[in-house]
This record gives structure tokens, sequence and C-alpha cells, in this order.
């Protein structure tokens, strides 16, 4: 098993189909993604799929099956389209042409890819759904074309779904919609949709991250160096497990994970309004991010001249959100866990534990920033957790991802309990 392997798609039977368009290359790089993300990829390339990639080409990314449409006909298996439509969880195509969009829409099986995905898509609910995929990839007038959408809306209405096609550069040559979604955006909507059956399934998740910025006039700010990139794993973590996530974020340059609801803010006072809207009903709030403590007491509408002078700047006290938090949780109890975190330099444990119990925390997770490799910007971080009435436990150095994954594992059981 892949060291990357990723909860959603660990072991998930991902069948994926090639059909032939320019983009079968880009189908490489996600079949390698898939893997390496620990899912069990066969492929069924169509006979025009061939001609611009070759199943050898999927079979050494994936260390699997790839099917060519001979196999059909001189393979070794018996009714090959039968043990690959029982077989997977889930069916991707991509790309996915015109044609085969209009086989399978009209019930068209005449090649191993139609004759397994008809299979597939009419045999009992699948666990997961959607279970069926396709990016479409075809040249701008084609796509627009009434017959073509119809054949889309026909399999949208059987429970298809369709990732794109994007806008951009064509290889006719037009900049318009046809293009098949990037592989990382499909690989993306794959692990979203595979996660929504998952252990947190149902429980809605608030994730704050990033730093907050605090304006001195319109192009200065009192900020601080966090990346968000903590707190925008914890967001992916939780959506992994299946949960439905609100992320709170100031200004980064991260996308957000796909299926989170992000929210943009950019002063302390503007994520408090944002945390305190999103608490009632949540199950679960997890402060990553670093909010200011102080701002400035006045902030300028215009820019500030150097000329004038500026002899200091005034601050005064943001408020504490997670404070506040408490007071919402004494009164309704929502959100059901609060979870802190403290970057500090010195005292991390006593520090960490005083902010635990002022706080009225669930659990704090405690990082030491002044040491390398962890806290704010790095990709590694080093944590402790604390929860009330329990030993601390220490975590190894390693990724952010990996972090946040321990951390929702320590939340789901105080979820349970
Ligand atoms: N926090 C908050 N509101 C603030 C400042 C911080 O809710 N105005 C949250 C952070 O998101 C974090 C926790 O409080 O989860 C601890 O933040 P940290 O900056 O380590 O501690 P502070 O409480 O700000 O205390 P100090 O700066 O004195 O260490």
């Amino acid at each position: 098993m892949s060291e990357k392997s990723i909860p959603p798609l660990k072991e998930k039977r991902i069948l994926l189909g090639v059909t032939g368009s320019i983009a079968a290359y880009k189908a490489v790089e996600l079949a390698s993604r898939l893997t390496q993300a620990g899912a069990l990829v066969d492929t069924i390339l169509t006979q025009a799929a061939t001609r611009f990639v070759a199943p050898l080409t999927f079979q050494s990314v994936t260390a699997r099956q790839a099917y060519a449409d001979q196999d059909l006909w001189n393979g070794q298996e018996h009714v090959l389209h039968v043990k690959l439509a029982e077989w997977a969880d889930i069916i991707v195509i991509a790309p996915a042409t015109a044609n085969t969009i209009a086989k399978l829409a009209h019930g068209l099986a005449e090649d191993l890819l139609s004759l397994t995905a008809l299979s597939f898509t009419s045999s009992p609910p699948r666990i997961i759904t959607p279970s069926f995929l396709i990016a479409p990839a075809m040249d701008a007038g084609l796509w627009k074309n009434p017959a073509i959408q119809k054949n889309v809306a026909t399999l949208k209405k059987q429970g298809a779904l369709t990732i794109g096609p994007e806008q951009g550069h064509l290889a006719s040559g037009l900049d318009a919609a046809g293009r098949m979604s990037e592989p990382e955006n499909i690989f993306r909507e794959i692990r979203y949709q595979l996660s929504r059956r998952g252990p947190l399934a149902g429980k809605k998740f608030v994730v704050t991250a990033g730093p907050t910025q605090e304006p001195i006039d319109p192009v200065r700010f009192l900020g601080n160096p966090s990346s968000g990139k903590q707190g925008f794993a914890v967001a992916q973590a939780a959506l992994d497990q299946g949960a439905q996530v609100t992320l709170i974020a100031g200004p980064t340059a991260l996308a957000a994970p796909r299926g989170a609801e992000k929210i943009d803010v950019q002063t302390a006072e503007e994520m408090t309004n944002a945390v305190l809207s999103n608490c009632p009903r949540a199950d679960a709030l997890v402060m990553t991010a670093a909010v200011a403590d102080f701002k400035p007491a006045k902030s300028y509408a215009q820019k500030l001249k150097k000329e004038n002078g500026l002899t200091g700047i005034n601050l005064k006290r943001t408020q504490d959100i997670l404070t506040q938090v408490g007071r919402l949780k004494k009164k309704t109890g929502w959100p059901k866990i609060v979870v802190g975190f403290a970057a500090e330099t010195e005292n991390l444990i006593a520090n960490a534990q005083d902010k635990l119990n002022k706080k009225a925390l669930n659990l704090i997770v405690a990082n030491n920033i002044a040491q390398p490799g962890r806290g704010f910007q790095s990709d590694t971080n080093q944590a402790i957790l604390l929860a009330p009435g329990s030993v601390p436990k220490t975590l190894p150095l390693m990724t952010k991802e990996k972090t946040a994954v321990e951390i929702l594992a320590r939340i789901t059981l105080l979820l349970k309990n």
C-alpha cells in the first residue's frame, strides 16, 4: 500500500475508461494519482484510445490490468465485461468522447467499455453514489451540439456525474469549453464523492485557517506568517471522513479542498462573526487560525504618506474567539467539540494546558513554533495533543496532512463519547 494512501480512496476499486481523445494522455496522470492514493485502478481503453496511448502505459502506472477492446474476444477471462462491472466500486470515464457518451446514452453496447459501463449502471443501486463519473472532452463545436447535450442530460438523469469540460485551449486551436478537466480536479472530485459515506457523514465541522490581517490603512496591515496549511489539511481530513465542512479562512494562497464551503475573511472581527454564526449545530469547531490578538486602535481610510510622519500605532485587543465560543457553548450546547491550537515558543505544555483550561476546550493541539519544521509556513508539524483528564499525546514530526489525520482521529473519538 502506498505511503500517500488516503482514506476515501484506499483500496477502492476504480474502473477507469479511456476513450479516443487527445486528452487520453492526461488519463495516465489520473491513473497514477489514484494509484498513489491507494486505489486499485483497472483500465479499459477503447480502440480509438489506443491510438493515443497504450494499455501498457496504464499497466505500468497502476501495476494492474489495462484492457483493450480485443480482450473482449481474445482475452483469457470468461465474460470479461460482467466480471469488471461486478468488480468496480466506481467507473470513471476520462476522457469521455462524444461517441462514447452517445453509446452510453442510447444503450449501444458494442465495445468492452460500453458493455461494461452499461452492465455496471443497470445493476442494483451501488453503495457509492454517484458511482458513474464522466469527464467529457471534445471540440467546442461538438460540445455545444444539441444532440450531444441531450445525450449528456440523459446520462445525468440516470445518475451520472459529469466533471467539466473546462474552458481553455483545445487541440483545434480554439479557446473554448470542451477541454477535459485537469487530472487533479478529476482526482479531487473522485476523492470527495468517495468520501461521502465515511464515518463522519452527517457531521458538521467548522474549521478556521490562516492568519488574520488588521488594516492600518488601505495598503498596510498587522499580520502574521500563517500559511493556512495546517487548517486546510484539517478541513481536508474532515471531508475525507465524510464530514460537511465550513472552512473560514484568512488570506492564504491555498486552494480550498473540494467540497468545503469556504468563507473568506480578513480581520479577527470578520472571523469572529463567521465562526459564531456557523457554530449552531456544529459538531466540532477546530480553531487552527492564527488570529491577531491586537489591532490598530485606528484604521486610516486613506494611505498614510511618509512625509506626514508616523510616530507610533496605538493598539487595542481583538476579541478572543474561543472565549466567545465557550460562552455560546455554555448557553446552547453548540459546538459539541471545541478544539484549539497553541503556538508557543517556550513552556509548551504548561502554556497549552493553561489555554485548554481557560478556554474550556475539549482538545488543544500544541506546537513549539520556535523549532525547525514546525508551525508557520512549514509543510511539517510536530504536535502534542492535550485533552482534559488524559495523558498528553506527542505526535512525531510529520506532514501537516498526517498531523491533521491524527487530530481528526482524536476528534472522532471525542464525538463518540
Ligand atoms: N484564538 C482565538 N481568538 C483570538 C486569538 C486566538 O480564538 N483572538 C485561538 C487560536 O485560534 C488558537 C487558540 O486561541 O486556537 C490559541 O491561540 P494562541 O495565539 O496560541 O494563544 P492566545 O490565546 O492568543 O494567547 P497568547 O498569544 O498570549 O499565547
